[in-house]
């Protein structure tokens, strides 16, 4: 072998071994991933887990609720992981925040389905003789106005603390939102107390008209809830059921109400979780059934506004929307008047000296 052939052959074998070299170093520490995607599975069985992580026990009974200890005294304060914390954050940013918008803009639409298969809502059909009977005390309307400007205000202020960050934030951007949210929370935790008072008062002062009745079956069988001409008393089973809704629902949203504001007596977590969940679910169908109480007082069955806003109704919106209760108070010797009676008996009247010496 020349000795120029020999060099060439040491040379090859220096770049072989150069190059055995470097595709080890590359290729043994890929080995690694063997071990994990070959021998792990095999370690991962539960036996060896407990071996490889003994922690894992403790931490599972933590996730349970399992009280430890702590310096601090008060409801769960030893509880390091509230897990219902976890279902009431799920169901609270689920089916609440999910469905409750649909209930919402399906109670509207319906309302708008409402207008329109009316032909523009209900008109009182014989033309206004100008005379008129009365309805609401002045004390129930003044009750009733308190109530729904506080319910309208909580409308408002409780929506935005719900949707907010979703609705919100976007059109008021992060600081914006938080300004109006702390001021929406202090109208809404005011209000509140207002509301529930008023709604007490409501309900005691028509309780005896919204008993329920025989004649109240036949309203929802006859298809009264369809806009049908069906006899009825002074409320007709649809408003008895607006006013049994407010007294029960509206009652069970205010006292949940009441517990949220009470954090230092109703302390325990799950019991301010569960009037949250309570108090934001009704709430919401509470306002979906208010659209249609709205729509109805409205332009719903016109006329009926008066009722709640003057005190009375005209004789034939009394006919038309509740005959049983228009001829029974007609029988009683109610005196319908009307503004030109009232014109009348003014003329009439004998002036009175102003300066009269009693
Ligand atoms: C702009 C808003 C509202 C209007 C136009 C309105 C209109 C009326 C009218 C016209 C009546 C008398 C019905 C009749 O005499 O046949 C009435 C009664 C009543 N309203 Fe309202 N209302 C409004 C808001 C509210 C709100 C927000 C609530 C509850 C939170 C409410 C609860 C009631 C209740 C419980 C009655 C008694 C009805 C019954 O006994 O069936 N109202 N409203």
């Amino acid at each position: 072998m020349s000795e120029q052939t020999a060099m060439r052959s040491k040379s090859r074998r220096i770049l072989v071994g150069a190059v055995l070299v470097l595709v080890a170093a590359m290729v043994v520490p890929l080995t690694g991933y063997v071990y994990v995607a070959v021998a792990q599975p095999q370690i991962e069985t539960a036996a060896d887990w407990q071996e490889t992580n003994p922690r894992s026990e403790y931490w599972r009974e933590v996730r349970q609720g399992t009280e430890g200890y702590s310096a601090v005294k008060g409801p769960a304060a030893d509880v390091l992981i509230d897990n219902g914390g976890q279902i009431f954050r799920q169901i609270r940013n689920g089916p609440i925040s999910t469905f409750g918008p649909w209930v919402l803009a399906i109670m509207l639409l319906g309302v708008a389905g409402m207008f329109v298969l009316s032909g523009g809502g209900q008109k009182v059909e014989k033309p206004l003789s100008g005379k008129r009977v009365p309805r609401w005390s002045a004390y129930v309307r003044v009750v009733h106005w308190i109530m729904a400007i506080a319910f309208l205000l909580l409308l408002i202020t409780g929506l935005s603390l719900l949707f907010g960050r979703a609705v919100l934030i976007p059109l008021l951007g992060a600081e914006g939102f938080s300004a109006w949210a702390i001021t929406a929370k202090y109208i809404h935790n005011f209000t509140g107390p207002v509301f529930a008072v008023t709604l007490v008062l409501l309900v005691l002062s028509m309780l005896r008209d919204n008993l329920p009745s025989k004649v109240d079956v036949d309203w929802f069988l006859k298809g009264g809830f369809a806009g049908k001409h069906v006899p009825t008393g002074k409320l007709n089973a649809g408003e008895k059921l607006w006013f049994w809704f407010n007294a029960v629902g509206g009652l069970v949203v205010a006292v949940s109400g009441v517990v949220l504001i009470l954090p230092n007596i109703f302390e325990a977590r799950s019991t301010m979780q569960l009037a949250l969940l309570v108090h934001a679910g009704l709430a919401l169908l509470y306002i979906g059934g208010s659209f249609v109480h709205m729509y109805m007082g409205t332009l719903g069955a016109r006329g009926a506004l008066d009722a709640i806003t003057k005190g009375h109704v005209s004789s034939e919106w009394a006919e038309q929307h509740h005959d049983l209760w228009y001829h029974e108070v007609k029988k009683d010797g109610e005196e319908f008047v009307s503004d030109e009676d009232d014109a009348r008996s003014n003329r009439e009247m004998p002036a009175t000296g102003s300066g009269s010496t009693a």
